[in-house]
């Protein structure tokens, strides 16, 4: 049994076998809606979420499944002390497979290690987001046709930014990747991300502070939002959230050709005015990941394919 704790669980070779799956369900979805049926998946949400924990639902739907879950901590026995190992038991009586979003880095894999269902990492802390960079991963294969030769700009909250440490961590496998790093001092990436990661996998990559300066190189922009929840200090974050926006005299110095990608949710750091800009695909990403967790469920259940 397997679950998906990071992106590095899948070799290159399986992530491109998945990204293969999810454009298939894309052009097909017809082949795939009765793949899962009887089964269930739970969503386990200790924190909140839109898009993770829908997508996730609506994956399991069009494949023919069912759901259950909670969308709080507060909703679920663990507002009386139940832990996530307990919790964890008794959902492998109910569901075939789940997907688990919790505040504390590790607790899905504490989950893992006493499941009897594959758990899939919906989110830890500020720690990883597995399922959001196969969102990206698949995004960025099918709009730009490739996942190699690319220079790629991530801007904002680099250091609790946990879709930004598992998308540098899933593409310094690609060769000639070049990443130009983007955020205000007290926001950099966290060093093991710079030392282990990037200089271990000798990848070019700068750090600047001005969006401006950063624009012109880029194939591709991946804004983040300035998290309130992981601050510490309510006068830091004010300090912090509109450091970067991106607007449309702004996207006039981008290549034609740059995409513009976010996780969501967005605040402030992308106005409204580009989302009409054929370049923003950031509502394109958010169908692409309905797409990929319909193949890492089909995947994780090994359910065969014709
Ligand atoms: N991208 C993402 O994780 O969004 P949610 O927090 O709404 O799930």
């Amino acid at each position: 049994m397997r679950h998906l704790m990071s992106p590095l669980d899948f070799s290159v070779e399986e992530l491109d076998r998945l990204l293969d799956l999810a454009n298939d369900i894309e052009k097909n979805p017809d082949k795939y809606a009765h793949l899962c049926d009887g089964k269930r998946i739970a969503t386990l949400f200790y924190e909140p979420s839109t898009r993770t924990r829908l997508s996730f639902e609506a994956a399991m739907m069009n494949l023919g499944g069912k759901v259950l879950g909670f969308s709080s901590a507060n909703s679920s026995s663990a507002a009386k002390g139940e832990s996530v190992s307990d919790t964890i038991r008794m959902v492998s009586c109910y569901a075939d497979i789940c997907a688990m979003r919790h505040p504390k880095e590790g607790a899905p894999l504490v989950a893992s290690m006493v499941s009897s269902i594959p758990v899939i990492n919906a989110g830890d802390g500020g720690h990883q987001h597995p399922t959001q960079t196969l969102t990206d991963l698949l995004t960025i294969r099918s709009l730009k046709g490739r996942l190699d030769n690319l220079t790629i700009g991530l801007c904002g909250d680099l250091k609790f930014g946990r879709t930004v440490h598992s998308l540098i961590e899933a593409l310094v496998r690609y060769d000639n990747v070049s990443f130009v790093l983007i955020s205000p001092e007290e926001l950099r990436v966290p060093d093991y991300i710079r030392e282990d990661v990037l200089e271990a996998n000798h990848k070019n990559y700068r750090e600047v502070i001005r969006l401006e300066e950063a624009l012109p190189d880029l194939d591709l922009l991946y804004m983040t939002r300035v998290q309130r929840e992981r601050f510490f200090n309510e006068e830091d974050y004010i300090r912090m959230k509109d450091f970067y926006i991106l607007d449309k005299a702004k996207m006039e110095l981008a290549p034609e050709d740059m995409l513009v990608l976010h996780p969501l949710p967005r605040v402030n750091e992308i106005s409204t005015e580009v989302d009409n800009d054929p370049r923003a695909a950031y509502f394109k990403q958010v169908q692409y990941g309905v797409y990929v967790r319909m193949a890492l469920i089909l995947t994780l259940l090994e359910v065969k394919v014709c």
